[in-house]
């Protein structure tokens, strides 16, 4: 893979590359729409991920060749928003404080655009890991997340929470990582064994920065607001217990009301299947996934009617431990929880695209000339 890379890089720029990174997409496992309301959630790195080719140039200028999105060019130092593929890089040029240097960079990519397996996490993170080899940057990994989320969801206006950058960087092989978004605690949890994880398309497609995604945000400060006339100390809704809940319930709407009940049951479903991994249990851990997308679909209401079905259907397989939708919902992937060795009698069971692979690590310097 390192010598194809440097080989596209040399015919596009005629030049070596000084750095090749790669950073994984991740496949949220429980804990959805938890991670901008200060809760728990549990996701794993995948194998497919982003490469992130780059050298300096003495021109002053930033020249970026994507294989899915094509070339990008800029003025070094400039920050200007395009509605592109380029203001992921410019986001985390501009918060990591990048010195206003010339640039070649090339992008390639195994994940799916736009899926629900992050691939703008990925492009952020391995391009962050990549800024920060070439410049010699002092910043810590957790600094590295903070910036790659402050691009997407400031630079780019995407209000997403800091899961799938943080799990891009901090993921450990054949783990899932049990993440506190309040304090940013983690811990690794094994992942069993004998299981693999399956990402099912859906082939539905939506846009994170469609109204929808920031729509439920709002849904849930409703709700937190509704909340703090009876609780004024709250900090967030991951802080909230149902009783709390049910004694601010005519302080705020209908939807609201379900948006948080969502939230609060899922924070304990990720324990509890955190809990069940641990020990083993993968028969409790099977019904919490159910539950978890059950929830989704009445309280949360991010799935879709096909959606539904399609969870039905491959949760019902007697080699899988549990389906459900992931990420932010409107389409995107299923994940299922394999047993190992059956992936191909699921394929065959379900005429949909999958792939296929067990939690991977995080971002990594592949080459690099210093
Ligand atoms: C998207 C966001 C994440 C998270 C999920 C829903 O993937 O990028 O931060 O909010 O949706 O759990």
């Amino acid at each position: 893979m390192i010598e194809g890379i440097k080989g596209e890089f040399s015919a596009l720029f005629g030049q070596d590359p000084e750095v090749i990174s790669f950073a994984p997409g991740r496949v949220n496992i429980i804990g959805e729409h938890t991670d901008y309301n200060g809760g728990l959630v549990l996701p794993a790195a995948i194998k497919y991920g982003t490469y992130v080719a780059a050298s300096r140039a003495e021109d002053g200028r930033i020249e970026v060749y994507s294989e899915n999105a094509g070339w990008e060019k800029w003025k070094a130092g400039s920050f200007e928003k395009r509605k592109s593929f380029g203001d992921y890089l410019r986001g985390v040029l501009k918060f990591m404080d990048a010195p206003a240097e010339g640039m070649r960079i090339y992008i390639k990519s195994s994940l799916p655009v736009g899926s629900g397996l992050s691939s703008s996490a990925a492009l952020e993170v391995s391009f962050a890991v990549a800024i920060q080899k070439i410049f010699s940057l002092e910043i810590s990994g957790i600094e590295i997340v903070k910036v790659c989320h402050m691009a997407e969801s400031e630079f780019v206006g995407v209000k997403c929470g800091i899961m799938d950058q943080f799990v891009s960087f901090f993921a450990k092989k054949e783990h899932l990582i049990l993440l506190n978004t309040q304090n940013l605690h983690h811990e690794y949890i094994p992942f069993p064994s004998s299981l693999t994880l399956a990402m099912v398309d859906t082939g539905i497609r939506r846009s994170l920065s469609s109204s929808r995604y920031n729509q439920r945000r709002e849904e849930c400060k409703r709700a937190l607001e509704g909340v703090r006339k009876i609780f004024p100390e709250v900090e967030n809704l991951s802080r909230v217990n149902e009783e709390m809940l049910f004694s601010a319930r005519d302080f705020m709407d209908e939807t609201a009301f379900k948006r948080a009940m969502h939230v609060i049951s899922e924070n304990q479903r990720v324990s509890h299947l955190a809990d069940f991994l641990r020990a083993g249990d993968l028969c409790m851990v099977e019904k919490i996934m159910k539950l978890a997308h059950h929830s989704l679909s009445e309280d949360f209401e991010v799935s879709l009617p096909e959606i539904d079905g399609m969870v039905e259907e491959i949760s019902s397989l007697p080699f899988v431990y549990g389906a459900r939708l992931t990420g932010a919902g409107f389409g995107g992937f299923i994940v299922a929880l394999l047993l190992k060795g059956k992936e191909k009698e699921l394929q065959d069971n379900i005429n949909r695209p999958v792939l296929f692979s067990g939690p991977w690590s995080g971002a990594e310097i592949l080459y690099s000339v210093s």
